[in-house]
């Protein structure tokens, strides 16, 4: 269901490879039927127009198909198809992550029920294997963090407006000249498309159903080329992490800029680039790097499932069961969180201003580990600082800054990142 970017590749891999792939398997894979909305499109390679259909009932009720693939994206029909295609008992294979974050349990449940299995390698991480591992091969593991970079657009956009000190718009138009960012990036652009990966990776880890609702999300929209500048002085690069972390019973998930060191591993995943880091007690430090998304790295993860599958009907025909989301531990407001912070102000450039903020600063309990004065401006009579803080609570920062955003002195509060050590 589906011939688009990832269709497109499915669809070309199962027609080319068909020999290479039933080798694998040991038994021929056919692809039957392909729903689309538009049989008179050009495609490219150029796919057979009996395998066209735009009627969903010719998959979901052909008896003759076992395996269905979706690849069509958006929550409606997709996640309808996905059930129907499941209480029929035929096995799935989606790339969906936003069916998968927001409905997760229920299909799994569901493919439980019917006795199939329901794969979704492709939903996080392109090529990346990282689902398949937190359901199997780490599975012995109580995982204390997950931690990466999950959205090739935005990474990026960050990597050009890093290198080259590009403004956003113009590195967003550069990843859409590329074919990188959608026509429409809101999702990657707000971190949407990072918080369904994150819960379905979060859930997987620990065990429970963490919604999309349940990640904190900050896009990367409020950065300017001059964050790059002073985040590169202060000694860090600035990337969109995913951070899932368990501590005394309590699952914090978040997707937001920050400030990472210069030689630490993330800062160095560059461009369309996705790296995750799992935290185990047993395993610990796991890496994952790769490519994040396109039409080869995602098809290798669903045929990479198809194939899983297909061995698996050739044994005795019984799914893996699927992970139990039963788990109950609450969710950690980001308002306990305690990081270090990235400050950038605009301020009036006269005496006292910085005593002021500092007073403020101090009252919250805020600790300020270093400030910078670079650009001031005779025109306007002001003045830009940046502050860096030691260890301090989210909830604090947030109240002292409203503050500080208050002062007659302070003209803009341009950026408030989080630094991670
Ligand atoms: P896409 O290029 O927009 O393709 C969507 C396909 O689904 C098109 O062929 C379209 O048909 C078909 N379709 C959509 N709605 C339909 C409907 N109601 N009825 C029938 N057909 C319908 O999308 P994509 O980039 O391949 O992404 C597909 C899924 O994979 C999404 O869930 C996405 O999040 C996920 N994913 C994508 C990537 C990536 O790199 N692109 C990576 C990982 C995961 P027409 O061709 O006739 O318009
Ligand atoms: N928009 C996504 C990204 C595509 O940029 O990573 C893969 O999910």
């Amino acid at each position: 269901m589906g011939l688009g970017v990832v269709g497109g590749g499915v669809a070309a891999a199962l027609l080319g490879q068909q020999d290479e792939i039933s080798r694998k398997i040991g038994r021929p894979m056919i692809l039957k039927k392909i729903l689309v909305r538009d049989p008179d499109k050009l495609r490219e390679p150029p796919i057979p127009a009996d395998l066209l259909t735009t009627n969903p009932e010719d998959i979901l009720t052909n008896q003759s198909i076992h395996v269905v693939v979706e690849v069509m994206g958006g929550t409606q029909p997709a996640a309808g198809y996905l059930e129907d295609a499941l209480s029929a008992g035929k096995h799935v294979v989606t790339a969906n992550k936003e069916v998968m974050a927001k409905h997760g349990p229920e299909l799994m449940s569901l493919a439980q029920d019917n006795d199939v299995n329901l794969l979704f390698e492709a939903s996080v991480g392109g090529g990346i294997p990282i689902v398949g591992c937190l359901m199997n091969e780490l599975l012995a593991n109580e995982v204390h963090s997950i931690r990466g970079i999950i959205n090739g657009t935005t990474n990026y956009i960050l990597t050009r407006m890093a290198n080259h000190f590009t403004e956003f718009h113009q590195a967003l138009a550069e990843a859409q000249e590329r074919g990188y960012a959608e026509a429409d990036p809101t999702n990657d652009i707000d971190g949407m498309d990072a918080a369904y990966k994150l819960a379905i990776l979060a859930s997987l880890a620990y065990h429970q159903h963490i919604q999309p609702g349940d990640v904190y999300r900050q896009g990367i929209g409020s950065l300017e080329a001059k964050d790059f500048r002073y985040a590169k002085e202060l000694g860090y690069a600035i990337k969109s992490l995913a951070i899932a972390t368990r501590e005394n019973g309590a699952i914090l998930a978040r997707v937001h800029p920050s400030l990472v060191p210069l030689d630490h591993m993330l800062a160095k995943v560059d461009g369309v680039y996705n790296a995750v880091e799992v935290e185990g007690d047993l395993c610990g430090r796991v890496l994952f790097h790769g490519l994040g998304a396109g039409r080869e790295p995602t098809t290798s993860a669903v045929v990479g499932d198809l194939i899983e599958i297909s061995r698996k009907i050739g044994a005795d025909g019984r799914p893996t069961p699927m992970a139990q989301l039963d788990g109950a531990d609450s969710i950690r407001p980001i308002d306990d969180m305690v990081s270090r912070y990235y400050l950038r102000l605009t301020v009036a450039d006269h005496a006292g201003v910085l005593a002021e903020i500092a007073r403020i600063l101090g009252d919250g309990n805020i600790s300020i580990a270093s400030v910078l004065q670079k650009d001031t401006d005779p025109a306007t009579k002001t003045a830009e600082i940046v502050i860096t803080t030691h260890p301090a609570r989210e909830a604090s920062v947030q109240e002292s800054l409203r503050l500080v955003a208050g002062l007659e002195v302070v003209r803009e509060v341009n950026n408030l990142l989080r630094i991670e050590e």
